[in-house]
């Protein structure tokens, strides 16, 4: 009877002081290190990026800049998880998985809108922009804040514009100096009715193939040459399928960073903050990093392949953009006039 009264008296003060000091071994031991694997689970919100760059470009080095500013912000009540290289979603198929919430956030090329939204044909437009602050003002202007505007009404929320580089061609056929040596060259190119037209004002023909899919088509020779920017060119190893190189920055290749809308209003006004903080400073840091990424990489290529690197003089150029002209006859039947204003005074501004 006494042994029964004593283990019942262990098992009544075992309970009460489980009771008054806490069941959590966490809490009785103190905090835990931060591992976002486990900790408040429930709490933390993913934010999962897709997109189809290599890490080492300015898109790739932005995602993960943009990850590490909304973490260090929200105290890791937010996490980032980067899908680089087209690892979950492609160029055909990124916008409907943001749309529908299998993601949160992509960066696509704004070529990659302008088929859905006409409006984003002005930024391809060949030679819209006289350099880089020219394409600055467009897309932290009102040019860019009409094409973001103009997401409304899809589920996906525009945030801002991210930046690359101009555009250069490379082919595996024939050095590009003029307009003509472009003639029945096949190129890839994005999806977009402004690429298509400058590259029938050349006589030069397309086939609109998805980014990660390009190194073997340039492989096999199914198609001549493609354009981009030189971190791209640089990090997908187009380099070493082509022959030539021609230093033409035709275009700028930059963009749209995109979020699904009902996630982002779902969020609280503090988290909503947060990440339009994050936005604008990674914005800025990739503003004034892509052009040393993009000057690094052509120095790799110079230094690791026997590539033509071929340069247009301003004198060449001014026949390239004589041959361009019918690209903007064509455009004015889908970009607003309102717009097309705007990016003419921005290329009077900065004109040379
Ligand atoms: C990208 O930079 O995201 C891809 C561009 C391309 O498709 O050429």
């Amino acid at each position: 009877m006494k042994t029964v009264t004593i283990i019942t008296s262990f098992i009544l003060a075992g309970i009460l002081t489980a009771f008054f000091l806490g069941f959590s071994p966490v809490e009785s031991t103190g905090k835990l290190e931060y591992d976002d694997e486990q900790e408040g689970l429930e709490e933390q919100l993913v934010i999962r990026f897709s997109h189809v760059a290599a890490e080492n470009t300015p898109k790739g080095m932005a995602a993960r800049d943009f990850a590490k500013r909304i973490q260090a912000k929200t105290d890791n009540e937010i996490k980032v998880e980067i899908y680089s290289n087209g690892e979950l979603y492609q160029d055909q198929n990124e916008w409907a998985a943001v749309a529908n919430g299998n993601v949160e956030m992509i960066a696509p090329a704004t070529t990659k809108l302008s088929t859905r939204f006409p409006d984003w044909q002005v930024l391809d437009l060949p030679y819209a922009f006289q350099g880089y602050p020219a394409v600055q003002e467009a897309y932290e202007g009102k040019i860019g804040q009409t094409l973001l505007d103009d997401l409304r009404g899809t589920n996906v929320k525009g945030l801002g514009f991210w930046y690359n580089g101009f555009k250069q061609f490379t082919n595996n056929k024939q050095p590009i100096q003029s307009p003509s040596d472009m003639n029945k060259l096949h190129f890839r190119v994005m999806p977009g009715p402004v690429i298509e037209a400058q590259f029938q004002a050349l006589n030069a023909s397309t086939s609109e193939l998805s980014f990660n899919k390009t190194y073997r088509n340039l492989e096999v020779g199914f198609v001549d040459g493609q354009e981009n920017a030189i971190s791209n060119i640089y990090s997908k190893k187009f380099y070493k399928q082509q022959s030539y190189m021609t230093l033409s920055n035709h275009a700028y290749l930059g963009y749209a960073v995109v979020i699904n809308e009902e996630f982002f209003e779902g969020l609280s006004n503090t988290h909503q903050q947060s990440l339009t903080e994050a936005m604008k400073e990674t914005t800025d840091w990739v503003r004034r990093h892509s052009i040393e990424i993009n000057d690094a990489h052509i120095r790799k290529i110079k230094r690791s392949s026997d590539m033509e690197i071929d340069v247009l003089t301003t004198e060449e150029q001014k026949r390239w953009r004589e041959a361009f002209k019918p690209v903007y006859l064509k455009a004015k039947q889908n970009i607003s006039n309102e717009l097309l204003q705007e990016l003419e005074r921005i290329q009077q501004t900065h004109s040379p």
